[in-house]
């Protein structure tokens, strides 16, 4: 029996990875829902953002790049993304998928990938709601110096890619 080749290979490889990251990065800037995330980004990290994204899912496609960043819940921390900012993100994402022809297999596959990390990006506080409710905080230590744990259930702490809440 022969193996299946990886899934960065069925995808169509590098461009192909790189065109999508873009594409959905850019079209998350111009949403109305959650566009203001990247208000206030600098020109390097929303470029870092996008190469990061494309590292992040060499990593676990099987293509030639690694991944050094951080877990995908240390990334989110404090952001402050919602439910509906998570729906928003897939109505793009979703649309990508079929504009790019992934045939039905390729997009079950894809779509519970990226979907497993949900529990490690969604439901933390903005950074500045804690700072706001904490003033006299030390930044430095962070939310849970103030006993904000996030994310705080065990099923985020055991998906790939979601931090330790030490
Ligand atoms: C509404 C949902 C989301 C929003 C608003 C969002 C927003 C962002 C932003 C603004 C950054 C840049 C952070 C920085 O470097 O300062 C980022 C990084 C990143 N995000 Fe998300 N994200 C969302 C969902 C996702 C999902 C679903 C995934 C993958 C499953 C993901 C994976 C990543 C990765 C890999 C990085 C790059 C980290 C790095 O290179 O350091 N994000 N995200």
């Amino acid at each position: 029996m022969t193996e299946q080749a990886s899934l960065f290979d069925r995808l169509g490889g590098l461009e192909a990875l790189e065109t999508f990251a873009q594409v959905v990065v850019k079209r998350a800037m111009l949403d109305d829902t959650i566009g203001h995330i990247w208000d206030h980004l600098t020109e390097d990290v929303v470029q870092k953002e996008i190469s990061g994204f494309v590292d992040w899912l060499c990593e676990y496609w099987g293509g030639p790049r690694s991944y050094h960043g951080p877990d995908m819940a240390t990334v989110h921390r404090g952001m402050g993304i919602t439910e509906e900012y998570w729906d928003a993100l897939f109505v793009i994402i979703d649309e990508c998928y079929v504009e790019f022809g992934l045939t039905p297999e390729l997009i079950a596959e894809v779509d519970t990938f990226l979907r497993s990390f949900k529990p490690a990006i969604v439901g933390s506080p903005t950074f500045r709601e804690v700072v706001q409710a904490n003033p006299d905080m030390d930044v430095m230590k962070g939310m849970k110096s103030v006993g904000v744990h996030w994310p705080s259930a065990p099923s985020a702490l055991s998906t790939r890619g979601a931090a330790g809440d030490e």
